[in-house]
């Protein structure tokens, strides 16, 4: 049997990339979406990261997927439509459909339309028995679903504590919206990234190999490429530091020198140490993420913790 492969379907905006930029560069704090880190050439330093040795979240929800995965298909029950939030490079994915024998679909939504294909590709090669329905778009924006799945329930998947990047409050909000997306009879699965030392922390995020700099800075290459700008990058640098009051690792692109740069024919200034934020990762305790959950809207029905304490992976429902 081969599997239905809809059309991808595009539901992005272009030019925003230029208008998050030029408004990001003009604040006086500047700063920039984390989601533009993820170009093409973004989101294969990013794979790279996850096979770093310092980078422990991956194998650690890997492990936990594995572990568990019984258990997660016996939640799911029978015919579910798996939709997972910004599928990336699909690894996690094709764990989860080994152990979900009874899925009926797999819906994945991207914001890289290269890695949608390849991952839909793979995956319809695997699992002949799956609808597909990629859907080309920033998950943290307006989507929706395709139509072929409206009365089948689903079961959200958004791993990798990609939930980390949103500030709390809009974590809350995403966890809403996403119940409202997946429906009344749907269920989330989410992995989120635990609060532990420094020691362990920083070096993920700042890697003796350099990927994490390289993926950081390749921001500035890709406003270079994209943007008719002229970033002197080796006049920048990858800052990674823990803000212990809020619980998470921040993220900067800090200039080396007082320097101008150009965007768009629009000019700006930086002065030596001045820093652009790029990204957070937010660190979790297990109550605490319960609670967000709950304040979402949805109920906890199991977390799976590695041994070690370093990722939760939690099972949610709607109550
Ligand atoms: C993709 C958001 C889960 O926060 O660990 C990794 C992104 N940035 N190293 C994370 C990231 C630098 C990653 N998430």
């Amino acid at each position: 049997m081969s599997s239905i492969v809809s059309e991808i379907e595009t539901q992005l905006h272009t030019g925003e990339f230029a208008e998050a930029v030029l408004a990001g560069l003009a604040q006086s704090r500047k700063s920039i979406p984390c989601r533009f880190l993820y170009d093409a050439r973004g989101s294969e330093l990013f794979e790279e990261i996850t096979r770093l040795e310092e980078y422990y979240p991956t194998r650690t929800e890997i492990g936990l997927l594995k572990d568990h995965g019984a258990e997660i298909a016996e939640r799911a029950g029978a015919g579910c439509a798996v939709v997972e939030f910004g599928s990336g490079s699909s690894r996690k994915t094709h764990i989860l459909l080994e152990a979900l024998t009874q899925a009926s679909a797999y819906v994945p939504i991207d914001i890289d339309d290269a890695v949608l294909k390849e991952a839909t590709s793979r995956l319809g090669a695997d699992f002949p028995h799956l609808a597909l329905y990629p859907v080309h778009a920033d998950f943290s924006q307006d989507i929706r679903l395709p139509e072929e799945i409206e009365d089948t329930p689903k079961l959200g998947f958004f791993p990798g504590s990609t939930i980390g990047n949103f500030d709390l409050d809009s974590a809350v909000d995403f966890l809403a919206d996403a119940g409202d997306l997946l429906g009344p009879k749907s269920d989330l699965l989410i992995g989120a990234d635990l609060q532990k030392d420094t020691d362990i922390l920083i070096p993920a995020y700042d890697d003796a190999s350099g990927v994490t700099a390289e993926f950081t800075l390749n921001l500035l290459r890709r406003i270079n490429r994209e943007l008719d700008a002229n970033f002197d990058v080796p006049r920048f640098a990858h800052r990674a530091v823990y803000n212990d009051d809020v619980g998470r690792i921040e993220i900067y692109i800090e200039s080396l020198a007082d320097q101008k740069v150009s965007v768009l024919g629009r000019p700006f200034t930086f002065k030596n140490g001045e820093d652009i934020h790029v990204e957070n990762s937010h660190k979790f305790t297990v109550p605490q993420f319960k609670a967000l959950a709950q304040d979402a809207g949805w109920e906890t029905e199991q977390v799976w913790v590695d041994e070690n304490d370093l990722f939760s992976m939690h099972y949610l429902t709607r109550p």
